[in-house]
């Protein structure tokens, strides 16, 4: 397959992060003989610095006639400490989020059996969490009008949602829970909020399509507790931007880091795939950075194109690293390896079509030649 491949490192820790998820992309190509080219743009902070534009013209146009769009971080503590900032780097996502008409977010949320004990959560808790957050993502709070009063001191932030902007979602949704367990969980605020109200109806009614499906609803400060109570009871969880945008974090401690968290996000016609970590400015170039959501958003690429061999080469030897330990230091913290030192075991499995040699029992780590 041929796909042109837009790379928008980003800020902190993207360009070494997203780096890595190329590099597997390359060894996919190579080994089952795509042609996947690659283009770089300026996207967030480092955009600002260079061109005073968190999303410049040709970052934009390079996405908009690319086939997906590989997307690493965003961020900057210049701008989080600073309220009064107008140009911010979290405009450039957002802008390009709207831009693209991503409208849906797709978060799923897995666990490994050797990281459970990671996890603040008990085991029993857990062991075989299995679900996926749609999270609407162009719409809402996020894009809502928003305001200063002149003296500075009242703001307003209008959160609006169309039926249409409702429906798009919730169909994808539904069809994601037909193909799992077939329970969607609608997250709202519908005791309070006049939008939540509008999700519900509309959820219900598209529900009629869907008869094999089970719908289900929660509040989402229930929905919060839930997901720590008993996380098992969710299998396809479908919800509005920031609700969305604050249960996929804490569904993350779920997995044992936010650094295995991946994420697609996809419209009519564009795609773009991210971790939904941030850019983790304390950690840049220190080579400490789990590059695992990166490499595991660059599987959902991969998943996007009906590439479903290739995205579980990618899946089997991010499983095959962890067995093995072969990860970062949040992950690891004995004997951990960089950055790049995982992507590159990761690319040497990925390369090496037969890699049943590697297994627990066999492996001498101090003797692998491609560490
Ligand atoms: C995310 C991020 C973004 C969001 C920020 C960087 C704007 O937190 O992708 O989850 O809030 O959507
Ligand atoms: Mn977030």
């Amino acid at each position: 397959m041929k796909l042109k491949i837009a790379v928008l490192p980003g800020d902190g820790i993207g360009p070494e992060i997203t780096e890595q998820a190329v590099k597997m992309l390359k060894s996919i190509a190579d080994r089952f003989d795509h042609d996947f080219h690659f283009e770089k743009a300026s996207v967030g902070a480092t955009a600002i610095d260079q061109f005073n534009n968190p999303l410049p013209e040709a970052t934009l146009d390079l996405c908009k006639e690319s086939d997906a769009v590989l997307f690493g971080a965003i961020g900057h503590p210049k701008y989080d400490n600073d309220p009064s900032a107008k140009i911010r780097p979290e405009q450039g996502l957002l802008r390009l989020r709207k831009e693209l008409g991503l409208f849906a977010n797709i978060r799923p949320v897995t666990t490994y059996s050797k990281l459970i004990d990671l996890s603040p959560l008990r085991r029993e808790r857990i062991e075989g969490v299995d679900m996926v957050i749609y999270r609407e993502l162009t719409g809402g709070i996020y894009f809502g009008e928003k305001s200063l009063n002149e003296e500075d001191t009242s703001a307003t932030d209008v959160c609006t949602y169309s039926v249409m902007e409702i429906e798009r979602i919730t169909h994808l949704a539904f069809k994601a829970a037909q193909k799992r367990r077939k329970k969607l969980t609608l997250v709202d605020k519908a005791n309070v909020l006049e939008t939540s109200r509008l999700w519900r109806k509309t959820v219900t009614a598209i529900a009629k399509e869907y008869s094999d499906v089970q719908l289900d609803f929660l509040f989402v400060d229930n929905a919060a507790m839930q997901m720590i109570l008993n996380p098992k009871q969710f299998d396809v969880i479908l919800t509005e931007n920031l609700f969305g945008d604050i249960l996929s974090d804490e569904a993350s401690v779920i997995s044992g880091s936010i650094g295995l968290l991946a994420s697609a996000s996809v419209g009519k016609k564009n795609a773009l795939f991210e971790p939904i970590h941030g850019s983790y400015p304390e950690a840049t170039g220190k080579g400490i950075a789990n590059p695992l959501a990166a490499i595991l958003s660059a599987a959902m690429l991969l998943d996007h194109f009906h590439l479903t061999e290739e995205a579980k080469a990618i899946r089997d030897a991010v499983e095959i690293s962890i067995n093995l330990n072969i990860c970062t230091q949040d992950i690891n913290n004995e004997y951990h390896y960089s950055t790049e030192k995982v992507g590159d075991f990761l690319d040497g499995l990925i390369s090496e079509v037969d890699n049943s040699f590697i297994n627990n029992e066999n492996l001498n780590l101090g003797q692998m030649t491609i560490i």
